[in-house]
């Protein structure tokens, strides 16, 4: 299986589709594929006449040197996971300098806040780098619909804010998240994870069932500290936040509203590797 390189030839084979008016759905991905990304290009099989994936590493979003460095590649596994839906899908898979060219930095963006808690906040800008590579891949694709997975939730909702400030044309279209039998959000960074570690890591989910399990009798406070307690008693693992927020806003809740949707957000360190996640509570 071969892929497209550039921006000018994944034109040129776009323009050639929409001649024909083929619909085009675009996934876009930082590679190391697992079945998380798959259920999406599966999904966009099902919705468009081609697919286009694309593997990117995006530097501008990554704030850790390390993180970026150790990020796992490898485009050829990629292709091999990919044969199995030719000729539906067609692979794009730039270089820094096709998508950056002399200038590798991120673009600034008002994000209205939703850029200012729990990733965003962590993480100094990653959703600026997020969506400079996002609206510039939409641009060169000009697709029908998008997808984009649920386990970076707060990365789906700046999209969606990306697409209404900049009137793109496209659907955005979401998917569950997909999980490790343990219930580990499956995840590129997972295979970093020594063996012991990975199986261990179900925590994070079970911790998550909890909290929704007390959501409907515990104050929220009650819940947070409960969460804290867990990891504190977790010498592999250690919390960096734990947050019941407003599934629309973001903003994190004190107190609980009959019409709200409300989402637990986490994300937990295993040694050095940082893993999210989060659950729907209502
Ligand atoms: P990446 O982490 O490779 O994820 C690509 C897409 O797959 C994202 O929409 C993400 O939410 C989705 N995804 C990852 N793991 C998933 C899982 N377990 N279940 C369901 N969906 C999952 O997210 C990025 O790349 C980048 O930020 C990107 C949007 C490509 C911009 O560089």
């Amino acid at each position: 299986m071969t892929a497209i390189y550039t921006r000018a030839e994944l034109r040129n084979f776009l323009e050639a589709e929409k001649a024909q008016s083929r619909q085009i759905g675009l996934v876009p991905t930082m590679g190391a594929l697992h079945q998380g990304h798959l259920s999406l290009v599966e999904k966009a099989i099902q919705e468009n006449d081609r697919v286009i994936v694309s593997i990117f590493v995006n530097p501008t979003q990554f704030n850790n040197q390390d993180d970026l460095d150790t990020y796992p590649q490898n485009l050829e596994a990629d292709l091999d996971l990919l044969k199995p839906f030719l000729p539906k899908v067609v692979v794009f898979a730039p270089s820094i300098e096709e998508m950056y060219t002399d200038r590798v930095k991120a673009e600034n963006y008002d994000l209205g806040g939703l850029d200012h808690v729990m990733e965003g906040a962590h993480r100094k800008g990653h959703f600026e780098g997020v969506a400079t590579i996002v609206e510039t891949l939409l641009r060169t694709t000009s697709p029908d619909r998008a997808y984009f997975g649920e386990k970076d939730y707060q990365q789906l909702l700046i999209i969606k804010k990306l697409i209404r400030d900049k009137g793109l044309d496209v659907t955005i279209c979401h998917c569950p998240i997909v999980r490790e039998p343990n219930g580990l959000a499956m995840s590129s960074r997972n295979s970093r994870l020594p063996k012991r570690l990975r199986e261990r890591a179900g925590i994070i989910f079970n911790t998550l069932q909890s909290a929704k399990k007390q959501f409907g009798t515990k104050s929220v406070t009650n819940i947070e500290e409960w969460v804290e307690e867990v990891f504190r008693n977790e010498p592999d693992f250690e919390l960096e936040y734990f947050s019941i927020s407003d599934a629309n806003t973001l903003i994190p809740v004190d107190q609980k509203h009959i019409n709200k949707e409300y989402r637990a957000f986490i994300a937990v360190y295993a040694g050095d590797t940082r893993l999210i996640d989060n659950l729907a509570l209502n």
